[in-house]
């Protein structure tokens, strides 16, 4: 669930693993927050930074890459790039907290540096803003 102007809440009905670039785990729980503004001292969990800043970040989204996720079983791994975004597999629901904005995938790469245009999507600007962590 993305939240606005803070983090996304990552919620399963089963552990969710949250690893690495190098498949390190780094947890595997049914519920969690991660920063999505790049400020967290905690990265890439949510620490609460978010609250101290006037930050504009939407939960409002369009995804054209919506993917049929009817019948598909897998786990679901977070796998938190150097420098870079969430990528994230298995079957996924993406949603706003007021729910206008909803969409599945297979497969995604979301923001955690705070600067992609596309939030909650990367949008490679991670590059460009010297994102670090
Ligand atoms: S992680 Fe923010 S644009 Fe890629």
């Amino acid at each position: 669930m993305v939240r606005p102007d803070g983090p996304l809440i990552c919620k399963g009905d089963a552990d969710i693993t949250l690893q690495d670039a190098d498949h390190k785990i780094i947890l595997k729980d049914k519920e969690f927050a991660l920063c999505r503004c790049g400020l967290s001292k905690n990265k890439p969990f949510c620490d609460g930074t978010h609250k101290t800043k006037e930050l504009k970040m939407t939960q409002a989204f369009n995804d054209e890459r919506k993917e049929d996720i009817n019948g598909i079983v897998a786990d679901m791994i977070i796998t938190v790039k150097t420098n870079a975004m969430y990528s994230i597999k298995g079957p996924v629901t993406i949603f706003s907290r007021d729910g206008l904005s909803k969409t599945t995938r297979t497969k995604a790469a979301l923001c955690r540096c705070g600067f992609s245009e596309k939030k909650p999507f990367c949008d490679t600007k991670h590059k460009k803003c010297g994102f670090i962590a």
